[in-house]
């Protein structure tokens, strides 16, 4: 279940669930978004079932009776992506008091709305196959984004949310991470040129961040957990992994040798997510 899948990283996600082979549940407050998602994902062919329900993140109701309806459907939920997310770029004294609520409304409340209405929809207590809660951050955290004090403070809320919730439900064997993308083509950064094939070398296509939330919901990373994927950091991973020379590729304990050799700080930082690199093999 994908909140914010109507375009952008969510509907990417989303297609790459479904390409998967998951059914899914796309969301967002625009219908004919939301439908043109459905179909590109039935064109593909397979059995993944789409199931939309339009709703405002913000309002609690709404996402509660969209996650009932949901579960209703297709039974309890494996894995959920609270993605949904919007910003505005000003001098700070000068932004108004309703954008900044409205900021932390939909990027802090709106996850907080996810997860409550999402809790008694999905599949609880299989520790060999922990349900996934996968939040989209931002760069923003620990960068901050002078003119994006709004967003950068609601970025940083989530970051403290989901510490807690990682502490607060491990019991039920749910796992806690969360993507932190750079810049990526999406209207959110670009507005209507978004997608125009005229976006900066340094930003990334919305789909280039699919291996990274796949990668969560595999099996690959039932033990990732209140993890921060810095998407930068994890691009050099990604390149290092697959320029490995053949040896390495084909044996774990050398590509952990030759990861070392490369870049040992970067390397440490990286353990918990070993398992990255022999997805990347896998997948890429
Ligand atoms: N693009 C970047 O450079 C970048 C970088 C770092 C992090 N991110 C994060 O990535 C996430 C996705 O953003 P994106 O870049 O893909 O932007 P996007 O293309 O504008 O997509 C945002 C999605 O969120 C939905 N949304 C916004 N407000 C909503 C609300 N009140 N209720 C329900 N859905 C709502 C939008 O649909 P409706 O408007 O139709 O509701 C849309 O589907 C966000 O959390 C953002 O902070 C983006």
């Amino acid at each position: 279940m994908i909140t914010g899948s109507g375009r952008g990283i969510g509907k990417h996600v989303a297609i790459a669930c479904a390409k998967e082979g998951a059914n899914v549940c796309i969301t967002s407050r625009t219908i004919d978004e939301l439908n043109d998602v459905k179909e590109e994902i039935e064109q593909l062919g397979n059995d993944a079932r789409v199931l939309v329900h339009p709703a405002d993140i913000t309002k609690i109701d709404e996402v509660e009776s969209m996650f009932k309806g949901f579960q209703e459907e297709l039974g309890p939920l494996n894995a959920v992506v609270a993605n949904a997310g919007w910003s505005r770029r000003s001098v700070t004294h000068e932004f108004s008091s309703e954008t900044f609520a409205s900021i932390m409304n939909v990027n802090v409340l709106g996850v907080f709305n996810t997860f409550k209405a999402s809790y008694p929809c999905i599949k609880l207590d299989e520790k060999k196959n922990p349900a996934r809660f996968i939040i989209t951050g931002s760069a923003a955290y620990p960068t901050a984004m002078p003119k994006f004090a709004a967003y950068t403070a609601s970025k940083y809320a989530v970051v403290g949310f989901m510490k807690a919730l990682e502490l607060e439900y491990r019991k039920d064997y749910i796992t806690f991470n969360m993507i932190l993308p750079t810049m990526v083509d999406t209207q959110l950064l670009r507005g209507k040129k978004a997608g125009d094939g005229q976006k900066p070398p340094t930003v990334m296509d919305p789909w280039d961040l699919n291996d990274y939330y796949v990668f969560l919901m595999t099996d690959w990373a039932r033990k990732v957990s209140g993890y921060l994927l810095d998407i930068s950091e994890l691009e050099k991973l990604k390149q290092m992994v697959l320029e490995a020379p053949e040896d390495a590729q084909q044996d774990e304990e050398k590509m952990k040798d030759y990861l070392k050799e490369k870049d040992e700080r970067f390397y440490k930082q990286l353990r918990k997510l070993r398992n990255l690199a022999s997805f990347f093999l896998e997948k890429c």
